[in-house]
Order: C-alpha cells, then structure tokens, then sequence
C-alpha cells in the first residue's frame, strides 16, 4: 500500500495571525501533486509547518503520515517518517562539507535507533553510494568536497536539493520553488533531477510558478489555495497551465469568499496612511 501524507482542517498562525484556515490535502505515495496559489497565500507557510518550523504554530487541525500524527514530532522524527526536509533552513555550517552532511541525514533516517555518538553509516558504502548518485544525476565529483552551501548558486542549491533527495529517499517530498529566483539552468536542474527519481516510491508536492517544471514531470493533481484554503483541486495538470495562461482572476470569481478575504488581508497590511 502507498503510504499517505493527509492534512485535514488545517489551521496555522505566526503570532496572531491566522494564515491558513482549514487546509485539506492528500498526497499518496507514487503521486506528483501541483500546489498554485497567488503571492501572500500560504503556500510557503504550508510547506514549513509540514517539516515542523517552530514558527508556525498549529492551532487547528492536523497532519499525519499513514495516520502517525506529526504534531508532537521535530522536524529529524518527521524525515525519518519519510518527510523530505530539503532546503527550508538554507545554513551554511562552517567545515561542514556536503559529503559530511549527507552522511549524517542519511544515518538519521536509515539508522533510526542511532544513540549519539554511535557509528554512522559505513564510510566505503556511503561513498560508493554518493559517487554512484552523482554519476546518475550528472553532479561532478568536486561537489562532495565543497562546504555545504557556502558561496553556493542558485543552481547548485538546486544540484544539493536533488542530490539530497535521491540520497535520502524520502515518501513524500515538499519543493517550495517559488521564491528562489532560479535561472533557467537551475530549473533545468531540479526538473530532470524530480523527473530522473519520480517513482512509485516517491510522492512530491510541488509548490511552484515555473511552468517548465511541471512540463517535465505533469502533475497527477492540481490545487489551488486562496487567502490560506485550497479552494480547488483538479486531476492532472490543465488547471495549472489554465492558471499560468491565464492568471488567478477566473479562480477568485469562482471563489468570491475567499476573494474578500484576501483583499481584507491585504488592506491590513498597508501601512496607515493617515
Ligand atoms: N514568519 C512570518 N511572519 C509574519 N507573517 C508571515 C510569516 N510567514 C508568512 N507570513 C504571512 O503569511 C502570508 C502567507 O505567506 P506565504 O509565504 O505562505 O505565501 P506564499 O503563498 O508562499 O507566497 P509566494 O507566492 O509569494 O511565495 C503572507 O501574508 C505572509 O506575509
Ligand atoms: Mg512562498
């Protein structure tokens, strides 16, 4: 049975501001879902609270994986659950080279009952394994020994992101591409990685509003979330590329609630002009 990130009813603040108001959303393993929304919607929100940013504090609602509840769980018990954590703390760890870090977040997971200070997994594999991954996805060899982040591109914070992902093997992977402003070689990048290790093993949700990387790898599902609810959600992709010809007004006038409700939160925002 494919395993299932279900997300019911979800409401979520920063201090005391409600951004989502009751998200539902069902990602199966094997499945590539599209996430589209308006700038200011929830979107990035809904990523960092699915890996646990203590930021985001859920005050309704909940998220599980095969019905565990991740409420109560730090974001290295939620990787090792599946959850694929990639960049959404993009640090730069001073000495700390890639091969290193992918070593350690690959024992987290794999190596659940790893007690600190006990062996991580076998260097000879591991390597083997890293120069066999870097092979298949075209990373040069070089890339193992830089410091992890450290004066990185945009287009290498991508090769680390797929890098990371086809290393770690995770059920479900969350890819918040949308504010990064990637050239297009770096979201060449990221969508032949995502094409290269979909599988049946793999569900993804990808949060994006680059069209290209839906082309290559064609959403079984669509949403679309409006002032913190997903107010659509469609099978394969031809509500996304509706959206990216078109834009969002034909979904706001679908939805006039929620239409308000953004304009509301958007008033608020403005600074007084009296
Ligand atoms: N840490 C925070 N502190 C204050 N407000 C926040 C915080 N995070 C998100 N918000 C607010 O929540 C709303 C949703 O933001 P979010 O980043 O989730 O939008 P988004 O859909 O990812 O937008 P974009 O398409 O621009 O990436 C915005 O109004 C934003 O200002
Ligand atoms: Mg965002």
């Amino acid at each position: 049975m494919p395993a299932l990130l279900k997300i019911e009813d979800l409401h979520v603040s920063v201090g005391e501001t409600p951004i989502l108001r009751g998200v539902n959303l069902e990602v199966r393993q094997g499945e590539i879902h599209a996430l589209m929304g308006p700038n200011g919607s929830g979107k990035s929100t809904l990523a960092y609270v699915l890996v646990g940013h203590p930021k985001y504090e859920v005050t309704q609602g909940s998220i599980t994986i095969d019905g565990v509840d991740l409420a109560d769980l730090d974001p290295s018990e939620r990787a090792r659950l599946g959850l694929f954590l990639a960049f959404q703390y993009p640090v730069t760890i001073p000495g700390v080279k890639v091969a290193d870090f992918l070593r350690h977040a690959i024992t987290n997971v794999r190596n659940p009952n790893r007690k600190e200070g006990e062996e991580l997994i076998g260097m000879r594999e591991f390597r083997k394994e890293l120069r066999d991954t870097m092979n298949e996805l075209n990373i040069d060899a070089d890339f193992a020994r830089r410091y992890l982040n450290e004066g990185f591109s945009g287009g290498e914070k991508k090769r680390m992101e797929i890098l990371q992902l086809a290393m770690l093997r995770p059920k479900f992977a969350i890819l918040d591409e949308t504010d990064s402003g990637l050239d297009s070689d770096a979201v060449r990048v990221v969508s032949e990685g995502i094409r290269k290790l979909m599988g049946p093993h793999m569900g993804v949700l990808m949060i994006t509003h680059h069209e290209r990387l839906l082309e290559f790898n064609p959403p079984d599902f669509t949403h679309v979330i409006l002032a913190g609810r997903v107010v659509e959600s469609a099978k394969g992709g031809d509500l996304a590329h509706d959206i990216h010809a078109n834009g969002y007004a034909a979904v706001r006038e679908r939805h006039p609630v929620e239409a308000a409700e953004e304009q509301a939160a958007s008033k608020e925002k403005e600074p007084a002009t009296t």
